[in-house]
């Protein structure tokens, strides 16, 4: 059925504007004033922002690691992110050595296909470059639509790849079409140092961030930046937590490196104080990069509003306090990294950024949902509200207050990373290519509902002259 949302405040990340939306057979028809259609359902959304649909480009549902499984899965985490105003989401679909690419992405297949609620698409990890992996990557891209690769710079024993790989995979990815992501902290020294904390007797989750010092992924974010000028490639930095890995992609970019940089909201509300707290609690707060001191977080603020980082991931990777962060009581090391975020990344993000001025509306929309889109071969399909885009739809209450909490959210998980942190505005009703999701803070939508999407090239490739576009 059409639809028409009158008396909204559309906001784009070029503009805010006064004007109806005509959403026919899941797109956007018509954005015009007085829209009138006779068998169109009118929804009024008088006194709501109305938002592009939040795009997440980093999540990891159903994700084996550190000896279990994440708690959410893509039906419970996409329902939770569709509550939280995103509609589109990118996973990290894990690859082994001597597996074949196509095998590991026909498992995440599996994983999300009748479960997922919202639109889906998959970063690619690369963990070694051989002949066999070479000969798959263009089937990578052409087949599934898989534009983007993940190379992990720590875990060593793990996921960590070495930089002769790393090389590879950006050399492959500017001939491909393809953006190569890093995890970016040095695995050796991390190892070194982990190795070293335990022996001295220090097994407290403290010691997971004192471990990890920001240096570390200042260091590996320059070293991935200067390699991803060497082979004239592109790079996205995920997670950045600090100063010293911020600093680095400002550096590189000036320098003309095609460099872009994530970060997430746990990095910009919460600090290392966490990891401190008593009754083994601080295990909640064990992300890979460690939560930071305080003082980093106007350091990104100030990043997302310069435009020296662009994106917001939730990096969303739970696991239940009882039963799984447990794993580590007697040793940090083997707390499992993660926690979880996407229900909460797009409020957050309004709430300390928008609502409080350090970001303006526009910017807000480009961080949460547009620059993703352009990064990773969806725009204009999505990411934006124009006329032919899909209809993914926020209607957004600037002025509900509520305080965020394990227990009101909707995720699996057994608690909230942000609890007790209030925050200013609500996604009140979410649409997925023209249908209800959320209907007024209802879950409507239908586990399995959500769309593969496949990703067009990275955009340089559609360039003329290979000139990079100014956005
Ligand atoms: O601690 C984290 N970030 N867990 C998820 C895996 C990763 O490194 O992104
Ligand atoms: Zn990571
Ligand atoms: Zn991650």
């Amino acid at each position: 059925m059409k639809k028409i949302i009158k008396n909204g405040t559309i906001v784009t990340a070029s503009d805010t504007f006064q004007a109806d939306i005509l959403i026919e057979e899941g797109k956007i028809a018509l954005i015009g004033r007085n829209l009138q259609d006779t068998g169109a359902e009118i929804i009024n959304a008088a006194g709501l922002y109305v938002f592009p649909g939040g795009i997440d480009p980093h999540t990891h549902l159903d994700m084996p690691f550190g000896g279990t499984v994440t708690k959410d899965d893509f039906e419970s985490g996409t329902i939770a992110a569709a509550f939280g105003g995103t509609t589109t989401i990118i996973d990290f679909c894990l690859t082994s050595k001597g597996r074949p690419l196509q095998e590991s992405i026909d498992e995440w297949h599996q994983k999300s296909k009748d479960k997922a609620a919202i639109d889906y698409s998959f970063h690619l990890m690369i963990g070694e470059i051989n002949d066999k992996v070479l000969a798959e990557l263009p089937k990578v891209i052409d087949s599934e639509g898989i534009t983007s690769f993940k190379v992990f710079m720590a875990y060593k024993n793990v996921f960590q790849a070495d930089d002769e790989t790393l090389f590879k995979t950006l050399v492959a990815a500017r001939d491909l079409g393809a953006l190569v992501m890093v995890h970016a902290e040095n695995g050796d020294v991390i190892d070194y140092l982990t190795k070293k904390a335990l022996e001295e007797g220090h097994t407290e989750p403290i010691y997971h961030a004192l471990t990890r010092p920001p240096e570390l992924e200042g260091e590996a974010t320059g070293r991935a930046a200067e390699l991803t000028g060497l082979a004239g490639s592109q790079l996205y930095v995920v997670h950045v937590s600090c100063a010293e890995a911020a600093e680095k992609i400002a550096a590189a970019r000036s320098r003309g490196i095609d460099v872009w940089g994530e970060t997430c909201p746990q990095y910009l509300v919460l600090d290392q104080t966490s990891l401190e707290k008593p009754e083994f609690e601080g295990a909640k707060y064990v992300w890979s990069p460690p939560l930071r001191e305080k003082w980093n977080q106007d350091t990104l603020w100030n990043a997302l509003k310069s435009g020296q980082l662009q994106t917001i991931g939730s990096d969303q990777c739970s696991f239940d306090f009882k039963g799984q962060k447990d794993l580590g009581r007697e040793d940090f090391t083997k707390i499992p990294n993660g926690g979880p975020t996407i229900e909460d990344r797009f409020s957050i993000l309004f709430s300390e950024g928008a609502a409080k001025g350090r970001i303006t509306l526009n910017q807000f929309v480009d961080i949460t949902s547009t620059r993703a889109a352009k990064l990773f071969g969806l725009y204009p399909q999505k990411g934006t509200i124009a006329v032919g885009s899909d209809a993914d739809i926020v209607l957004f209450d600037p002025e509900k207050e509520r305080t965020i909490s394990a227990g009101t959210h909707h995720l699996a998980v057994d608690y909230s990373a942000f609890e007790g942190l209030s925050v200013k505005g609500e996604p009140v009703t979410v649409l997925v290519r023209g249908e209800y999701v959320i209907k007024d803070r209802q879950f409507t939508g239908k586990a399995g509902s959500g769309q593969y999407l496949k990703r067009a090239k990275y955009f340089k490739h559609k360039t003329h002259n290979n000139v990079i576009p100014a956005y």
